[in-house]
């Protein structure tokens, strides 16, 4: 009888919660690796490392003492090079350290992508603000401003004629961890991201999803819906790009999570991460549009298995954040309608009466979310915003 496979997740928060507790169904032996003793995930692991994610050094002599047979992480880029690095030293199947390194430091990527003609926003990296402040001459307004390596769009900005340089240069700067600041181009268009599968270096696009931002400045995502409804020539373009990306950064196996805008001239990248897209898209949306279960592909692939990726059906899918005023929750109203919608299939808070909602900057600062199914993408979008317009979130000064 064949031993029962050890797979290390790197990271036990709330965004590997998904790949540890199907792990945990599948039958494996989970090892989680978090600097958290009280991380949510540790509750469903066999094995609980309390080391940080991205102390390479210490992860990796760890995952040689017990022997792992697998290595991943979900939807998080912190930890990516962490999985590589291990990859690389026992000879799992993991994207190599170099692939790893260009998929989370933004300016080496956009060098990568440049190097291969993939079409891309123009950008310049700089060091220091003098470097900055020159290099912003080369640039029409509006554009935008990013850290070389950081997510959930902290320290993104867009520039216009009435911003302070310094301001924004100090703003971004303080999200990035190499201390770089990207300027790019800004891109004006409808925003997609493209979730695939990559096998053996074959690409399968399992979904495009059409994704709605706060827009400038900060540009946060509050909501996405499956299967794009952009036309189908658009679409083939947006996968040719795509594909194009994923080779160039060298992902030959594993997921992707590619983000694209599709200007005047074309589908351009904004990014790809050698993970799967968070936001809920691959752990809600794309089951529920497709019937594929991405998340336990991701763990048979890194086990060296091949997964099916055949869809079983052709739904719509969507999520979108709900907004209310700033001030302190005091009370919500409805939410019981709500939920009794017809094609509701989640409603989730993310601040308890009590808290404060300030105004959305970043990621964390979203209160909550709605998840619909329904037989079409735009059937799945109203009735997220059905529920939204039900519940009623009070605050107070
Ligand atoms: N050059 C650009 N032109 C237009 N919009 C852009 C550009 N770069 C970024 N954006 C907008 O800002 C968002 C966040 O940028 P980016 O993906 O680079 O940062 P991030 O911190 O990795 O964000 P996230 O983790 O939310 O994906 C994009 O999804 C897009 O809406
Ligand atoms: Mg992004």
């Amino acid at each position: 009888m064949d031993s029962v496979k050890k797979i290390m997740i790197i990271g036990a928060g709330i965004l590997q919660l998904p790949a540890i507790k199907m792990a945990n169904e599948m039958g494996l032996y989970v090892i989680a690796v978090d600097i958290d003793p009280n991380a949510p995930g540790f509750k469903f692991a066999d094995n609980c490392i309390q080391i940080s994610t991205i102390d390479i050094d210490k992860v990796v002599e760890e995952a040689i003492c017990l022997d792992v047979d697998a290595v991943m992480t979900l939807a998080s880029d912190l930890p990516i090079r962490t999985v590589a690095a291990i990859g690389e030293r026992l000879g799992l199947t993991t994207i190599s350290e170099d692939t790893a390194i260009k998929a989370t430091d933004k300016g080496k990527m956009r060098k990568q992508l440049k190097e291969h003609n993939v079409p891309i926003p123009n950008f310049y990296i700089t060091k220091n603000y003098e470097d900055f402040q020159k290099a912003t001459l080369n640039f029409n307004m509006p554009f935008i401003v990013k850290p070389s390596d950081n997510s959930g769009s902290r320290g993104v900005i867009l520039v216009e004629e009435a911003s302070d340089l310094l301001k924004v240069y100090e703003y971004t700067k303080q999200y990035s961890r190499s201390g770089e600041v990207l300027i790019e181009e800004y891109m004006a268009g409808p925003e997609v991201s493209v979730e695939t599968l990559t096998v053996n270096g074959v690409t399968n696009v399992i979904s495009i999803t059409d994704k709605l931002t706060t827009g400038a400045p900060n540009f946060i995502e509050m909501g996405h819906s499956i299967p794009s409804q952009l036309s189908q020539d658009i679409q083939n373009e947006i996968i040719k790009i795509t594909k194009s990306a994923i080779k160039a950064i060298g992902i030959d196996v594993g997921p992707s999570h590619t983000e694209l805008i599709v200007t005047d001239e074309g589908p351009k990248i904004v990014e790809l991460g050698a993970r799967l897209g968070g936001d809920n898209i691959t752990s809600h949306l794309v089951p529920l549009a497709t019937g594929i279960n991405m998340v336990e592909c991701t763990i048979l692939l890194s086990l060296g298995e091949k997964p099916i990726l055949l869809p079983k059906y052709k739904k719509g899918a969507s999520i979108r954040y709900i907004k209310a005023p700033e001030g302190i929750i005091h009370s919500v109203d409805y939410l019981q309608k709500a939920n009794e919608i017809h094609g509701i299939n989640e409603i989730i808070l993310l601040k308890n009466i009590g808290e404060r909602i300030n105004k959305i900057k970043n990621s964390n600062d979203r209160i909550g979310y709605v998840i619909a199914q329904a037989d079409s993408p735009a059937e799945s979008t109203r009735i997220c915003e059905e529920a939204i317009n039900t519940m009623k979130i009070n605050v107070a000064d």
